[in-house]
C-alpha cells in the first residue's frame, strides 16, 4: 500500500518540524491488525510459541501494538545494532550492542521492523539470525522505501510503502528526536540540511 502526503499535519510537540503526515494513527493501527491476523494464521498450531524480535529502538512501539493484535502466543526478544560508517548512509557493516537472551534453535522466528531502506541491516541480521538454526525467519516491516533497495529482503509483510523521504514518528528518530509522534511523518528538509 503506497501512502498518500497529507500536509494538514496536527498540531504536536515538534512545532513545524514535519512536512506532511504520511500515515495517521487510524490507518497505522488498521494495518497494524491486519498484519498481525496475517501471522497468526501463518502460524497458528505451531509447537512452541513465536519468538518477536525487535530491534530497539525504532521498532518498539509497533512491536507493542502488533504483538498485542496477535490472536497465537508470542514471546519478545531485543537486540541492540549499531552500523558502522557514515551514520546518514547504511554500510551494513552491524555491531551487536545488545543481543538475543534467548536461544531461538528450532523456533519460529519473526523479525519485527520499523523501517526498510537499503535493506543491508536487515539482511546482515537475518544471515546472522539463521547461524543460530532457528526453525524458520521471516520479517514484517511496518515501512519500507522501494526506491533505497540496495539489497532485496523477502519480507513476509509490509504495512506501507513510503516515499524516499526522511521519515519519523511512532519510534522512527531523526537524532532521538520525534519518536513519540503517534503518527508517521515526513521531516522537513530543513531540519537536517
Ligand atoms: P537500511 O539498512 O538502509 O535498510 O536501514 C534500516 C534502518 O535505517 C532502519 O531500521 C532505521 O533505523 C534507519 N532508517 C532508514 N530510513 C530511515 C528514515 O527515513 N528515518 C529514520 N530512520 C531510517
Amino acid at each position: 500500500m503506497l501512502v498518500e502526503k497529507n500536509p494538514d499535519v496536527p498540531a504536536n510537540a515538534f512545532g513545524d518540524d514535519i512536512a506532511t503526515v504520511l500515515v495517521d494513527e487510524e490507518t497505522l493501527h488498521r494495518r497494524i491488525r491486519e498484519m498481525a491476523a496475517a501471522v497468526s494464521d501463518r502460524h497458528r498450531g505451531a509447537d512452541d510459541d513465536l519468538i518477536l524480535v525487535c530491534v530497539l529502538k525504532g521498532a518498539a512501539y509497533f512491536l507493542t501494538d502488533f504483538s498485542r493484535a496477535l490472536s497465537i502466543p508470542a514471546q519478545l526478544e531485543f537486540m541492540v545494532v549499531s552500523s558502522y560508517g557514515d551514520a546518514a548512509a547504511s554500510s551494513g557493516t552491524v555491531k551487536i550492542i545488545k543481543d538475543l537472551s534467548a536461544d531461538i534453535a528450532g523456533r519460529d522466528v519473526v523479525v519485527v521492523e520499523d523501517i526498510v531502506d537499503t535493506g543491508l541491516t536487515l539482511s546482515w541480521l537475518i544471515d546472522n539470525l539463521k547461524t543460530r538454526g532457528p526453525k524458520s525467519v521471516e520479517v514484517v516491516t511496518l515501512l519500507r522505501k522501494p526506491s533505497g533497495e540496495k539489497i532485496h529482503v523477502d519480507c513476509a509483510d509490509v504495512g506501507f510503502d513510503v516515499p524516499d523521504e526522511f521519515i519519523v514518528g511512532y519510534g522512527i528518530d531523526y537524532a532521538e528526536r520525534y519518536r513519540t509522534l503517534p503518527w508517521v511523518g515526513a521531516l522537513d528538509p530543513a531540519v537536517y540540511s
